[in-house]
């Protein structure tokens, strides 16, 4: 479970009425808004709902009262804070009117912008039928090829899923990531010795941050190390990317194996089901490069568990080096139960370093600071390690 979603939604005031709706955005098509004061009162309140239901489509739908003046229109963003990478302050939203009080309907384009980037939509007219799309789409650029790389990073196995905890960890670990294609960008202080791993979460259609994501992805310019296949795509957003494996496949074959042949050691998706996944093996018939390890997610508080998950992977994918890209103490024998026992979230540390370092079949493993994971076991709070953070540290320190 990870904090990698962004909700969108935008507030369009009309005119000096006060009226507002409000629509936060999970997975795409769906808004709801929570209309925070009667609408009957105001003839000309508008919405606005933006979805993305494309890999590289950004479909902006817009309705708009006939006769507002779309010079009087604000757009402000509203963006749900469970994202740390894009904070909500650097967020902005315009329409930007060519003309107005058409009867018709408002002609403008329309810009998204938040710390990961910015979106324009060409001018269109927008009424209460119609729905403008665009398609963004960007070439790779040049890149430079670097030398086949280490299948353990910096030869140090252990690492950080997050970037909080990389400045008490750093001396001791290998890579870490940050969900996303460029974590140096998010977190610039993380420069040094271990490795940024590059991501791509999803195909760009759960959430606003998702899109952003995988525009991000298209931008880079130079050729990372490593990169890891799409988060969870077998379970739902916002924590998880949801894609069908079919389209995993196409958006994989079209912008993720391109980078093999520049020197990129490629990170099979993470399933969210561990050992009951049922959507790697299909993605891997429609796929025309395959990846260089499995990255895989466990969340348990068995060792047994954790090694009934290796064994499914090695065997089930050709015995192909693991990378353990999340781990966490949760009870899944009923849902999904974060520990809260301090006890035993140190021993589950204790045991699954030492697991995952003498198990021949890992090349690397990360501890997860993701979202959802109660109240106990996230490493870092008010900017200091917490037990649980300082835990991962004795027992990563016993071999790096
Ligand atoms: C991608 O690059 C374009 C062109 O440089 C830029 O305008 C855009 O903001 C970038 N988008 C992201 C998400 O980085
Ligand atoms: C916490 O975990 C420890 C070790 O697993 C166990 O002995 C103890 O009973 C647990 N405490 C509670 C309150 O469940």
């Amino acid at each position: 479970m990870k904090s990698q979603s962004l909700a969108t939604g935008l507030v369009l005031a009309a005119g000096l009425q006060t009226a507002s709706a409000v629509g936060h955005q999970h997975g795409g098509q769906h808004a709801h808004f929570d209309k925070r004061t009667s609408l009957e009162q105001y003839a000309t309140t508008t919405t606005t709902t933006t979805s993305v239901t494309d890999v590289t489509t950004i479909t902006t739908t817009i309705t708009v009262t006939p006769g507002v003046d779309a010079t009087t229109v604000e757009v402000s963003p509203t963006l749900s804070p469970s994202e740390p990478s894009v904070p909500t302050e650097a967020s902005s939203a315009s329409l930007a009117p060519v003309s107005t009080n058409s009867d018709a309907g408002i002609v403008a384009s329309l810009t998204i912008a938040d710390a990961l980037g910015s979106s324009t939509f060409p001018t269109s007219t927008h009424t209460s039928t119609s729905t403008s799309s665009t398609t963004i789409t960007r070439p790779f650029s040049s890149t430079t090829i670097t030398s086949s790389s280490s299948l353990t990073p910096n030869g140090i196995k252990a690492g950080s899923a997050g970037g909080d905890a990389y400045p008490f960890w750093s001396n001791h670990i290998g890579w870490w990531y940050d969900w996303t294609p460029v974590p140096l960008e998010h977190y610039p202080d993380n420069t040094g010795t271990p490795i940024p791993v590059a991501m791509l979460w999803g195909a760009g259609t759960v959430s606003h941050g998702d899109a952003l994501r995988y525009h991000e992805f298209l931008n880079l310019t130079s050729t990372p190390q490593y990169i890891l296949g799409f988060e969870e795509p077998d379970c739902s957003p916002p924590d998880s990317a949801d894609i069908a494996s079919d389209k995993g496949a196409e958006v994989w074959n079209e912008v993720v194996a391109p980078w093999k042949g520049r020197g990129t050691l490629l990170g099979s998706p993470s399933m969210c089901k561990q050992s009951d996944e049922d959507w790697l093996t299909p993605f891997e018939e429609d796929i025309t490069t395959s990846w260089d390890f499995t990255a895989i997610h466990i969340n348990t508080i068995s060792m047994d568990v954790v090694n009934k998950d290796l064994d499914y992977y090695w065997d089930t994918y050709g015995n192909r080096p693991i990378w353990v890209t999340e781990f966490a103490c949760v009870d899944t024998s009923d849902g999904f139960t974060p520990s809260e026992n301090q006890t035993q979230i140190n021993q589950f540390i204790a045991d699954i370093v030492d697991l995952l370092q003498n198990d021949d079949r890992v090349y690397a493993y990360a501890y997860s600071s993701g979202a959802g994971l109660g109240d106990t076991w996230p490493p870092v709070k008010d900017g200091e390690l917490t037990e649980s953070g300082r835990a991962y540290l004795d027992a990563i320190s016993k071999y790096a």
